[in-house]
């Protein structure tokens, strides 16, 4: 069987990601990657300490065309015309992003249309203004080229990237045994999310104020860590510890639901730097005891409550993804809790390649999806910054 040739465009935070993958089969399916390309600008937010959404739009407009022209290249899908077809539309739907409809005029239409089957892009939830620039990117594209487009939900994503196993020509997509649940930490969700069935979600638990990342990058700042502040914790966790802190509060560890909160934590994390700098403490001997009470505190409520969910629900299988899912010490530990209290039900941890935002996942999401591409949708697919599983 011929592969579907995926492109995927994920533009719903700081990383301008554009993906080209060759799947096979529907449910388990093989991906072979053609282009996977990651161009973060956490560099360029670090400055002001975290994310700015019309930086980040205005970053992904200027990236976009050279993304796409290189991932072509790579995928050997690239054929220059001799001339141009005008596209009275394209200045429709790139109104508002003169930037890119430049780029889009002089170096995308030009081209022979490249043997693609299928955009998927994803349209929320993220940073509307963010969102903006993929979706039209998208839009424009599937016009121009007559492509079925697809909007694709960033944290079926997430779910996705956990199940993405490497094998000799790319990758495949694990199968899960249902009920299963997916714990989504990132730098904008927290979330605890139930699948009765294939693509059948129920956010069963969720952050009531801050996102765990959100947390890390907070907790980070007050520590002078720089941007992105979870990386930067667990590294400094893991030095010597040096004397130790206090211990800080588990928020919510023991509510009968399955929310989260963070946003004390971070509070009581200011409290106890203030504290000890009035005591004439050394704050940066200081800062990798309170980085790993911080991430402990953080994993402790993570891992109970997902175990806790897990057992509830009976489930087969848990998922990890998000961001977050790159943190080691929580990894190993949701691992040792699963393995010591279910030890039938299977744990999918995402490779940590893929843990951070790219456009692999919203391909992978694309081929295990039950919704299929339209040749119409670019005149109706619209970013939705808050959309949620299962609505
Ligand atoms: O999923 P993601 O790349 O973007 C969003 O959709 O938000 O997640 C980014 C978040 C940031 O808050 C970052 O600090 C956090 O993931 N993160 C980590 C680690 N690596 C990234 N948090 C804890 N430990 C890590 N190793
Ligand atoms: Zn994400």
């Amino acid at each position: 069987m011929k592969p579907r040739t995926i492109l995927a465009i994920e533009t719903s935070c700081d990383e301008t990601a554009l993906a080209i993958a060759g799947i096979t089969g529907r449910i388990r399916p093989r991906i072979r990657v053609l282009a996977n390309i990651v161009s973060s600008q956490a560099a360029l937010h670090a400055i002001w300490g975290g994310v700015v959404p019309n930086l980040a739009k205005r970053e992904h407009q200027k990236n976009l065309v050279p993304i796409l022209l290189q991932a072509l290249q790579q995928a050997k899908l690239i054929t220059q015309n001799s001339s141009s077809a005008l596209h009275p539309t394209l200045k429709a739907i790139l109104g508002r992003e003169p930037e890119l409809l430049t780029q889009f005029q002089e170096r995308i239409t030009p081209l022979v249309k490249p043997d693609i089957d299928c955009i998927a892009v994803t349209q929320g939830p993220g940073l509307e203004p963010a969102l903006w620039v993929g979706v039209n990117f998208a839009r424009a594209l599937s016009y121009v080229w007559g492509v079925p487009l697809i909007g694709i939900n960033h944290m079926e994503g997430h779910i996705a990237s956990a199940l993405l196993k490497k094998t000799a020509a790319g990758y495949t997509c694990e199968p899960v045994r249902y009920p299963a649940l997916a714990l989504l930490v990132s730098g904008g969700h927290t979330e605890l999310v139930l699948m009765k069935k294939p693509l059948l979600y129920t956010i069963i638990g969720e952050t009531r104020d801050d996102a765990a990342g959100e947390a890390f990058d907070k907790v980070a700042r007050i520590l002078n860590l720089g941007y992105p502040g979870g990386p930067a914790i667990s590294i400094e966790a893991a030095h010597p510890l040096g004397r130790p802190v206090s211990k800080l509060p588990r928020p919510m560890l023991n509510s009968k639901d399955f929310d989260f909160s963070f946003s004390g934590l971070k509070t009581a994390v200011l409290y106890l730097v203030r504290d000890l700098e009035k005591q004439g403490m050394n704050i940066k001997k200081m800062r990798p005891a309170i980085a790993k009470e911080f991430q402990d505190a953080v994993v402790d409520v993570l891992v109970a409550k997902t175990v806790r969910a897990a057992k509830q629900y009976k489930v087969k299988t848990v998922l990890l993804g998000g961001g977050v899912a790159a943190n080691t010490e929580l990894r190993t530990r949701l691992s040792q809790e699963i393995k010591t209290h279910l030890p039938r039900t299977s744990l999918h941890l995402p490779l940590t390649t893929v843990t951070g935002d790219n456009a692999l996942m919203i391909a992978a999401a694309a081929a295990l999806g039950s919704t299929r591409a339209s040749k119409t949708a670019w005149k109706t697919v619209r970013p939705d910054a808050n959309m949620r599983l299962g609505e």
